[in-house]
């Protein structure tokens, strides 16, 4: 029943974009006005979500990971926490929010069913947070944050993009800021996927300069052993016993061979990749017909992207292409 695809990897995580739209405007992920957002009907509603769910948890899908845009702007999400929460199979669900509307939802979330958040937050320096998202917001998402931990969320985990010449100055206030509490901070290498072709390998901050730093500012880490292979994160410890951090190298030292996921866009389209230029059309699929013989085409078309799956980006390579959407249209 696994996906398994033509390079042995098996895929049983999937990321579900509940919006391509955001409150706030990162400027590694959306230009700062005139972005081109999905017209409404497009965009799959919570019973065509759930339907798809449904049929990829039979085909071994376990681990459900809600994304954006920012998913807490789309109306009533707690509501597809709870649809998702129920399904028979689904073992883990997750979401990653930018924290700005976090405060006022959480409750609801977690009453839904959800314990796993990732807050996005790369600067605890107000200046720098507006500067980077252009949003004057860094203390509703502290506040959230706050409020996340206190109603009971586990893990909290905080994601911030590591940008050369920009985040230096904050890589070691943010690991002390998780060392304080209990949060891990994961350090995401900036990767090509801004909508207005600013990435540059030299504006990628890696991951050995950031251990560097954090060692320098704070003492000395330690890689965690065996943890899980398919994480795409690695995970170092301080060797004082007090918290951890983890870095998402995709540009300095790519994960594809150990990849076990697969995204469905806010329109429905499965992607196979981050980087995937093609993808597959589900939302024609789902929408084309019900009943079982519908169900079966759906899941030969999941199957069909998996085994269509490439061995990997080529960020690296000459022969890289940027994916034709940027980041808030795919779901990171
Ligand atoms: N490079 C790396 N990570 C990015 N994100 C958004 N844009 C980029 C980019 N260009 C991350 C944010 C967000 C997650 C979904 O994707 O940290 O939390
Ligand atoms: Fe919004 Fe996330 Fe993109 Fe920032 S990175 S603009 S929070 S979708």
């Amino acid at each position: 029943m696994t996906l398994v695809d033509s390079f042995g990897r098996s895929h049983d995580n999937l990321r579900i974009s509940v919006t391509d739209r955001c409150n706030i405007r990162c400027f590694y992920c959306m230009p700062e006005a005139g972005v081109k957002f999905q017209p409404r009907d497009q965009i799959l509603s919570f019973e065509e979500i759930e339907r798809f769910v449904r049929i990829a948890v039979t085909l071994g899908v376990r681990k459900l990971r809600i994304t954006g845009g920012e998913p807490l702007v789309r109306k009533d999400i707690a509501e597809l926490v709870r649809k998702l929460a129920a399904i028979e199979g689904v073992e883990d669900l997750a979401l990653t929010t930018n924290g700005v509307l976090l405060g006022a939802m959480a409750q609801e979330l977690y009453d839904a069913g959800l314990r796993r958040l990732n807050v996005h937050l790369d600067t605890l320096d107000r200046e720098r947070f507006k500067q980077i998202t252009r949003r004057d917001d860094l203390e509703k998402v502290l506040e959230s944050i706050e409020i996340a931990r206190r109603i009971g969320f586990g893990p909290i985990k905080i994601n911030a993009v590591a940008v050369k010449n920009l985040l230096e100055p904050d890589i070691v206030p943010l690991a002390r800021y998780g060392r304080e509490r209990d949060i891990e901070v994961r350090y995401i290498e900036f990767m090509p996927l801004d909508s207005q072709g600013l990435w540059d390998r030299d504006r990628v901050l890696v991951q050995d300069q950031m251990i560097a730093m954090l060692e320098g500012g704070i003492g000395p880490l330690e890689e965690i052993p065996d943890r899980d292979p398919r994480a795409p994160a690695t995970e170092y410890k301080f060797t004082d016993g007090i918290g951890r951090v983890g870095f998402i190298a995709s540009v300095s030292r790519p994960f594809c061979l150990n990849c076990n996921r697969i995204r469905l866009t806010s329109d429905g389209k499965l992607r196979y990749c981050l980087f995937a230029i093609e993808e597959t059309d589900i939302r024609a699929l789902l929408r084309g017909a019900c009943g079982e013989a519908a169900d079966e085409e759906i899941r030969e078309a999941i199957r069909g992207s998996v085994q269509s799956k490439w061995i990997g980006h080529e960020i690296n390579s000459t022969r890289f292409v940027p994916p034709p959407r940027p980041m808030y249209s795919i779901g990171g």
